[in-house]
Order: C-alpha cells, then sequence, then structure tokens
C-alpha cells in the first residue's frame, strides 16, 4: 500500500528537532542489479560506491561514539532518539556491506584491505577507551568529544546528500537500478530524520563551537580523501575498464557526470556547506526536510517490504 504524506492532522505535524526516529529492517536482492548501475558512467557509480566502502564501518564506529556517551545524557526524549539513531546506522551498515559483498566482490572488485583496517579499528577502538578512560578520565573526555564532533559533521553531510538524492529526478531519468536507487534514497531520508541525533549528543556532552570547527576540517579532508581515493581504487579494479583509467580521462568523465545530474559536485558541496555547518548559531534542523523523508520512507518499496508505518 502506498501512502504519499502524513495524515493532515496537528496531532501528526512533524517536530524537525526531533521526529519520531524507528529503524526499518529493510533487505535488498542484488541479483540484478548491474555492476555499473548507473548506465554508461562508471565514474559516477564509483564515486557513489565509494560510500559503500566507508560506512559499513563508519557507521558502526558512530554508533560506538554514541553509546559511549549515552551514560551521560539525561534527556529521555532524546535518549530515545539515541535508541532509533542506533537500529537505523546498524541496518545502514549491513545494507551497504550487502553491496560490497554481492555486487563490487562478485564481480572481482575487492575492498577488504580497507575494510578490514577499518574494522579492525573499530574492534580495537573500545579496549582503548577504556584504558584511556581509567588512565585519564579528561582526555577520554576530550578525544569523545571530538569523535563525537567529527560524527556530527559527516551527519551533515549524509543528511544534505540524503536531501540531494531524495530530489534528485536525473537519476530516475538516467535509468539508475531501481534496487540501488531505493537504498541510497531509504539511507538518505533516515539520516535526514535523525540528522540531530549526533549533534545534540555532542552538545550534551559539553561540545563547544572551536572543536565543532575543528572536527569539521578534519572531517572535510576524510571525506574528500575517502570520496577521491576510493573512487580511483574502484575504478582501477573495475573488469569493465581496466587499463582505461587514467586521472585526466576520470576528470572529463567526472565534470561530464556532475552536469547529467548523476553525482554532486562534491569539491562544490562539500566546502560549500561550511557558511551553513559553521554559523554559530546551526542546528540541524534548519537544513533539508523531514516530511519530504517521511514521503520517500512511505513510498520507498524496501521500507513498505519490511512493514513499517508510523502512522
Ligand atoms: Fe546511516
Ligand atoms: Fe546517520
Amino acid at each position: 500500500m502506498t501512502r504519499s504524506t502524513p495524515p493532515d492532522d496537528p496531532a501528526f505535524a512533524i517536530d524537525e528537532r526531533h521526529p519520531p526516529i524507528r529503524p526499518r529492517r529493510v533487505s535488498f536482492d542484488w541479483t540484478k542489479t548491474p555492476l555499473h548501475w548507473v548506465p554508461g558512467d562508471p565514474v559516477a557509480t564509483h564515486i557513489i560506491n565509494s560510500f559503500h566502502i566507508v560506512l559499513p564501518e563508519g557507521e558502526k564506529w558512530f554508533i560506538q561514539c554514541v553509546k559511549d556517551a549515552r551514560p551521560y545524557i539525561k534527556d529521555e526524549k532524546l535518549l530515545e532518539e539515541i535508541k532509533g539513531f542506533i537500529g537505523q546506522e546498524m541496518v545502514h551498515a549491513r545494507s551497504h556491506q550487502g553491496v560490497l559483498d554481492q555486487i563490487l566482490a562478485t564481480n572481482g572488485i575487492d575492498v577488504s584491505k580497507i575494510t578490514d583496517a577499518a574494522g579492525k579499528g573499530n574492534a580495537d577502538r573500545p579496549a582503548q577507551m577504556a584504558a584511556l578512560k581509567a588512565k585519564n578520565p579528561r582526555a577520554w573526555r576530550r578525544r569523545l568529544r571530538f569523535e563525537l564532533a567529527a560524527v556530527a559533521s559527516i551527519e551533515h553531510y549524509t543528511a544534505v546528500l540524503g536531501q540531494w538524492i531524495m530530489d534528485n529526478r536525473r537519476l530516475d531519468e538516467a535509468g539508475v537500478d531501481p534496487t540501488m536507487l531505493d537504498l541510497l534514497r531509504w539511507h538518505g531520508a533516515e539520516e535526514v530524520e535523525h540528522r540531530s541525533v549526533v549533534f545534540d549528543v555532542y552538545q550534551r556532552f559539553g561540545g563547544r563551537y572551536p572543536m565543532r570547527v575543528a572536527a569539521w576540517v578534519v572531517s572535510l579532508f576524510f571525506l574528500y580523501w575517502a570520496l577521491i581515493g576510493g573512487s580511483l581504487y574502484l575504478l582501477k579494479q573495475d573488469p569493465q575498464i581496466k587499463g582505461r583509467v587514467t586521472l585526466p580521462r576520470v576528470l572529463i568523465a567526472y565534470r561530464r557526470s556532475v552536469r547529467k545530474g548523476h553525482v554532486p559536485g562534491i569539491f562544490k558541496l562539500l566546502l560549500g556547506e561550511a557558511p551553513v555547518y559553521l554559523k554559530p548559531s546551526h542546528h540541524p534542523s534548519q537544513i533539508c526536510s523531514t516530511p519530504k523523508a517521511l514521503d520517500y520512507l512511505l513510498r520507498s518499496p524496501a521500507a513498505q517490504a519490511a512493514g513499517y508505518d508510523p502512522y
């Protein structure tokens, strides 16, 4: 059953600051998805695929950071949102792992060197944090605060990109694989839904503006590195275009993909958010649209199949 909009009743009015956040237990069947799921555009395909590399372990790290701060949060509403956030990010991580295992690996593209290293970092982190907390609680708080600020910056971008992919009709016109488009839009919509959670956790954990700026700078470099490095890594392994990948060719193809609306202009998009995110009074509720996200989630084939109905 498709329902396009929430009931027009004040009881269902959406609180942009605190929308209800619950995971949708989605699953995806990748058997019909081709390697170049943006037809004829391997560069756009692999730029977006680079998110599939970083997100499974990245989102597990987000969860670790929020779980570490949770005992210090007293606000019942935020605690409820944290629960929803953790559930959503767990399903996101699992779903992107499915793309790595069932599309990239089956086409001979192996990213395990990167994901194994990230996985080891996540596996080692709890013991490192516990040792730091026992030895120097102030340093532990400082480190966790910085990590939360970095996650908050990345969550800003996942929400902005989520809104971009929900609003972008040119991907439908280009004939992008519908299962992949649904994964990206379902994930993007949930990112919009829970966009305030980590920012609020950071602030309740004593995070201040200067550290928010410093962590944003670090996150920006990380995102550029992950997107550019990840895309080139994937393009070089792609069996269908191997041997034809050179930097000038990739740059020309990238510009064409941006013009066609298959990918956002990442240089402009990431830096262009600086005046928004670095405004001292910024709060994530001021950006993106929860009604649009919920509207997509009511239409998403994967979310519908998962049987989720918030109303
Ligand atoms: Fe996510
Ligand atoms: Fe998120």
